[in-house]
């Protein structure tokens, strides 16, 4: 097994056994919504549907980034996400695709276009790479073998820096960037991890090019507590709840919405905080961790969570009396209170 499907499989295994990876303060519970008594709306005609990168989707939901390698569990994981992304019409995206340049056994894990013809799918590697010998050829082969509708750039100094074998090197990325985003076929979507994406990064990323963020704040899976399982300095405990939640970041990203859009993702753990990202600007929600265990178990376990989080996600929309993505998507008229 390679050194880097070996760390997915040591990711996942930290995920499993220590619960507190998880740290449950992704900043949703301080917004509270305007409750409709009349929403003069029939629930079964309220519409969730939206589009995302020209395509349809039944409700604004993406499946982010986790797997991917050169391991048979690994790519079972990703066969179930991306048969259940199908069924039920919403967006995938892959792990850090790294493993299949460097490791040809890994590629088959990333071929999923064969289990979802229709939806979005979006490719991933490391920003950091680029100063590591990546460029177009390697982005070109991460969007051709998953035929992708767009590459996911991962922006992860925090755990590069706690990783014991991390790329720490994110000096003079940006040219490297504007480069691929010039040459790349599909739209380059800048992605953090879990610790969000301010005012300042977005910024950077405009004056390159980029029309795309997922801002991947922090309240939900800690990837500075993940690798202090591998590192065991004691740094990546104290790291653990470094960043910016997703609310605080979709607030940051507020000015830009006429250059850019935005995916809303880290912490998002029902359909509440869905319509939360939403109405604060989200195009899109991303999630992750909450998929991790279904993916392990079967492609109708994960069609059943997303189904959860599509009920939940109708419902409050019903709530608040939107009848449709457009009456939520930046209405800030429907938060009662944001402390
Ligand atoms: C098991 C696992 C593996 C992940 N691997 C990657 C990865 O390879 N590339 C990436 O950009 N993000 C990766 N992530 C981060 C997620 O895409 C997401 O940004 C982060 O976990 C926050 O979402 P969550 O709180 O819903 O888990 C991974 C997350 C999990 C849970």
């Amino acid at each position: 097994m390679s050194v880097i499907t070996q760390r997915k499989q040591d990711h996942i295994q930290a995920l499993t056994q220590d619960p507190a990876i998880e740290r449950g303060q992704a900043g949703f519970d301080a917004i509270r919504l305007t409750h409709r008594a009349l929403p003069e709306l029939n629930y079964h005609e309220v519409d969730t549907r939206t589009t995302f990168l020209n395509k349809p989707l039944s409700f604004p939901f993406l499946i982010s980034s986790m797997t991917g390698g050169g391991a048979d569990n690994l790519h079972t994981i990703n066969q179930h996400l991306a048969e259940a992304a199908e069924a039920c019409q919403v967006a995938m995206a892959v792990g850090s695709q790294r493993s299949m340049i460097e490791d040809p056994k890994a590629e088959k894990s990333f071929q999923l276009r064969q289990f979802a013809p229709t939806t979005p799918l979006i490719a991933n590697l490391g920003a950091v790479q680029l100063n590591e010998g990546y460029g177009i050829e390697q982005a070109r082969r991460a969007i051709d073998v998953l035929e992708a509708d767009a590459l996911y750039l991962h922006l992860n100094p925090l755990q590069e820096v706690i990783q014991p074998e991390g790329d720490t090197n994110f000096a003079n990325l940006l040219p490297k960037i504007e480069k691929l985003v010039s040459k790349s076929p599909v739209p380059i979507i800048l992605k953090e991890v879990g610790c969000g994406l301010s005012a300042q990064d977005i910024q950077r990323g405009i004056d390159i090019g980029i029309k795309w963020f997922d801002v991947a704040g922090r309240g939900g899976t800690s990837w500075s507590r993940i690798e202090s399982h591998r590192s065991g300095n004691g740094l990546g405990e104290l790291f653990q709840d470094w960043g910016l939640t997703t609310p605080e970041s979709l607030r940051q990203a507020h000015p830009f919405h006429e250059q850019a859009q935005f995916i809303a993702s880290g912490g998002i753990r029902n359909g509440i905080d869905m319509v939360k990202s939403v109405i604060m600007g989200g195009s899109v929600c991303g999630v992750a961790a909450p998929l991790l265990a279904p993916a392990q178990e079967s492609t109708q376990t994960v069609m059943d969570t997303i189904e959860h989080f599509k009920a939940a996600y109708q419902t409050a929309q019903f709530l608040l009396g939107a009848t449709n993505f457009e009456a939520l998507f930046l209405n800030s008229d429907l938060i009662l209170t944001a402390s």
